[in-house]
């Protein structure tokens, strides 16, 4: 068992992003739907933001739906598009209680990913919350929907392009910071660690950019059991590494 006095308070991961994987897995094992899985990998987020706050770290990116899930079938798709909804429903639509839940965590929230192929209702709940926490400076939890990397560099690409034909940018003046200010992530710092659950090795196109010098820490658990317990764990295994960005080993 790792208490929260065995993390260090130093090198504490800034950024940690997750690949919330295994909800389905995870149901399957005891017998549930899918849908089972996806609800309780949801309302997992929560209690993991809050032990990552708690520790010191200031971003926590996750990712809910890739550009690539809209492969699943529509049954599925639909159900994943319908979560949010029912989270609501949770406050009925009473936005003050909404708004306080929120901001007693003293928890920002952001979208990050793709806009054009959200349903409405989605896109306005995600306008709302993100109102509703933008003075929250403790820590931001940066919510990944319809998002892809590729998508984000073809994106970037294409913005850079228009400006250089504009010529409100010039083409040699770009370079590691101008690329990095035309991603969808722009002014989220690299990720430090990149935790990826239910035992995958790989990074199914999330944030390919910014986990150019992440840690990686890869687990068996399925998202909806992965605890604070081995949130804990897995910082202080990060706090082990020697993260050395090329140059030669410290000490
Ligand atoms: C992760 O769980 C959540 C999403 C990708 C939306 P999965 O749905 O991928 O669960 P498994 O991998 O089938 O167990
Ligand atoms: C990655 O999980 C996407 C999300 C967690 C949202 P997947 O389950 O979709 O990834 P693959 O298909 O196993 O690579
Ligand atoms: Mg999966």
């Amino acid at each position: 068992m790792i208490k929260r006095d065995k993390v260090l308070k130093r090198d504490v991961p800034k950024h940690i992003a997750f690949i919330l994987d295994g909800n389905g897995r995870w149901a399957r094992r005891r017998g549930r739907s899918r849908a089972h899985g996806h609800e309780r990998g949801a309302m997992n987020i929560r209690s993991i933001a809050i032990e990552a706050k708690e520790l010191g770290v200031e971003v926590m990116s996750v990712y809910a739906f890739s550009t690539e899930n809209w492969k699943r079938p529509q049954k599925e798709v639909d159900m994943l598009m319908d979560l949010p909804k029912r989270y609501e429903k949770e406050y009925d639509h009473d936005n003050e209680a909404f708004k306080k839940k929120y901001l007693a965590d003293d928890v920002r929230i952001i979208f990050t990913g793709r806009r054009d192929r959200l349903d409405n209702y989605n896109l306005g709940l995600m306008k709302r919350i993100e109102d509703a926490t933008k003075e929250n400076e403790g820590f931001t939890l940066n919510i990944c929907v319809d998002y892809g990397s590729k998508d984000e560099l073809v994106n970037a690409a294409k913005s850079m392009a228009k400006k250089v034909a504009n010529k409100s940018l010039n083409v040699n003046a770009i370079d590691e910071e101008t690329m990095a200010s035309h991603l969808y992530t722009h002014p989220l710092p690299p990720v430090d660690l990149l935790i990826r659950t239910s035992g995958e090795q790989r990074l199914s196109n999330f944030l390919l950019w910014q986990n150019a010098y992440a840690e990686f820490y890869f687990t068996k658990t399925h998202w909806p059991a992965f605890s604070q317990k081995e949130l804990r764990k897995a910082i202080v295994d990060f706090q082990k590494r020697n993260r050395k960005y090329g140059g030669l080993k410290k000490g």
